[in-house]
């Protein structure tokens, strides 16, 4: 039996294509697949869309961004009950709620082969959440899934001459990524610098990858080589 933790970006959830839901059936088939394997997945959703619009909106009136990442967890949360009822719908044995902390998680992943999750506290992301909970579930590795094919050394939308990796040490990543702090509510890296610090620590394997690929997500899944970023720290 393999525990395998995963943080999926909530932008993923809502595609910009014309039939949104494929992304969803792809992963319910994903997800089916794994169980049947005998796995154990905790899925940590982030908040994409209504995060932002939400965070956007209340920005003008509230000043202090540990109330602003409320609004994001209430978004993570909103996007992680419909990934759980979807799985639920498949019949797939789900974790019944939406846990709000990762020990209360790491105990519902004892009794079921999948939890769904979102945020949990403000200051972090949910990849800091997925890397927490894959901690303390003694899980193989974490995966997070979010809307790029790898980790550059910079935003490639802002320089395409960028470098692009396919093995990085946590160290390198930590570099990439910067130090281990809390953006502002609603702002993202390609990776939470808090969860690559803690990581680190625990020498947890990290898979970043394209998410919207649904094969490389797959494949990752099931241990297979994937297109994407390993950070491990054995380089
Ligand atoms: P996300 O995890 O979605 O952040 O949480 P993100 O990296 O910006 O977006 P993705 O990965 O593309 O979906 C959205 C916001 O919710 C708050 C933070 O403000 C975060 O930016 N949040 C989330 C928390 O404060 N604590 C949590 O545990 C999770």
């Amino acid at each position: 039996m393999t525990s395998i933790v995963a943080a999926l970006g909530g932008s993923l959830l809502r595609p910009e294509i014309e039939n949104k839901h494929l992304w969803l059936d792809d992963l319910i088939s994903i997800i089916r697949d794994r169980v049947v394997m005998g796995d154990r997945l905790g899925l940590v959703i982030g908040g994409g869309a209504p995060a932002r619009e939400g965070i956007d909106l209340a920005r003008p009136l509230i000043n202090d961004d540990y109330h602003l990442d409320k609004i994001g967890i209430a978004a993570t949360r909103l996007n992680a009950t419909i990934i759980r009822e979807a799985i639920s719908e498949a019949g797939i044995s789900v974790s019944g709620i939406i846990p709000s902390s990762v020990n209360e998680a790491v105990q519902l992943l004892e009794e079921k082969p999948v939890v769904v999750m979102g945020g949990t506290i403000p200051g972090h992301t949910t990849d800091a959440v997925a890397i927490r909970f894959a901690i303390a579930a003694s899980a193989k590795k974490c995966i997070i899934a979010t809307n790029v094919d790898r980790v550059y050394d910079e935003d490639p939308r802002l320089n395409p001459d960028t470098k692009a990796h396919d093995y990085l040490n946590h160290e390198e990543l930590q570099k990439i990524v910067g130090p281990p702090e809390h953006k502002k509510a609603g702002q993202s890296s390609v990776v939470d610098p808090i969860g690559v610090f803690e990581a680190s620590k625990a020498k947890l394997e990290l898979n970043i990858l394209d998410g919207r690929i649904s094969n490389t997500l797959r494949r990752a899944m099931e241990g297979s080589e994937f297109d994407g970023t390993v950070i491990s720290s054995e380089r």
